[in-house]
């Protein structure tokens, strides 16, 4: 088996950029541009703007996703947001674990597994965010991070429900930094990262698993990462942000 049975998911994240009026100038300029992609294309966007993105991607070939969710279904969790809610929109995919909730909202493994499984049992594809800091890299323990990382995000996960999860590794270093992990380094990890899934369940759902590299993706290193076997996509968060540079990678990975 090969790249080709896995699907190439192109997905932006916007982090918490653009008013309502900007979303809609960016989605507006981005829908042309994108419409004959040969590859899957999801916008991660700021909770106010999903309606506007759900409405304004209505009929076109962008998916609209969510930038996290809470694990529980409803209660007490002043400022969060379901799952189910996003959902009951008509939201498709959610980003889990980013090294930002990471970094700066107290998110753990366990946390991570907890808002996996509630989005999984919501119906929701999951991106989910695996990567290590630099200080880990320089120690020599990629590896071992993503693969801890993996594992925990991943309990309780089934065989069937794997088709409802995209990895995104995002080597914390190279995000938002312009330092972009070389082609090699990311196809190491990523593969390296299958065989922990390829562990964990089988050789089939490992090869079926897409797995995205982010990191300072751009118009301009996307051929070249998106080249490697083990690179099924990319998660862009600046240059998602500016419909050309967005549409230069959809178009790059769908050579
Ligand atoms: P970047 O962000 O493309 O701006 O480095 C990627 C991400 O955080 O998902």
């Amino acid at each position: 088996m090969n790249k080709a049975v896995r699907k190439t998911v192109i997905a932006g994240n916007w982090k918490m950029n653009k008013t309502r009026p900007e979303a809609k100038a960016l989605i507006e300029e981005l829908k042309p541009l994108t419409a004959k992609a040969d590859c899957d294309v999801v916008i991660c966007v700021p909770y106010t703007n999903l309606e506007t993105a759900l409405a304004l991607t209505e009929g076109s070939n962008i998916k609209v996703g969510a930038e996290n969710c809470h694990w529980a279904e409803s209660g007490a969790f002043t400022g969060e947001i379901s799952a189910l809610m996003l959902k009951e929109m008509g939201v498709q995919y959610v980003i889990i674990g980013h090294s930002e909730r990471r970094q700066y909202f107290g998110e753990t493994d366990v946390t991570v597994n907890k808002r996996v499984r509630a989005a999984l049992d919501a119906g929701l594809t999951v991106i989910l965010c695996v990567g290590e800091l630099l200080e880990q890299r320089e120690q020599g323990i990629t590896e071992e991070i993503c693969a801890m990382q993996t594992k925990i995000a991943l309990a309780g996960v089934t065989e069937e429900e794997l088709s409802r999860i995209i990895i995104a590794y995002e080597p914390v270093w190279a995000i938002g930094t312009g330092k972009t992990a070389t082609s090699e380094q990311a196809d190491e990890v990523n593969g390296y990262i299958r065989s922990v899934v390829a562990k964990l369940y089988n050789n089939n759902a490992a090869q079926k698993l897409t797995i995205q590299y982010g990191g300072s993706m751009n118009a301009k290193n996307a051929d070249e990462l998106l080249a490697k076997e083990h690179v099924d996509g990319g998660l862009i968060g600046g240059a998602s942000l500016k419909a050309p540079d967005f549409a230069a990678i959809v178009a790059a990975a769908s050579k």
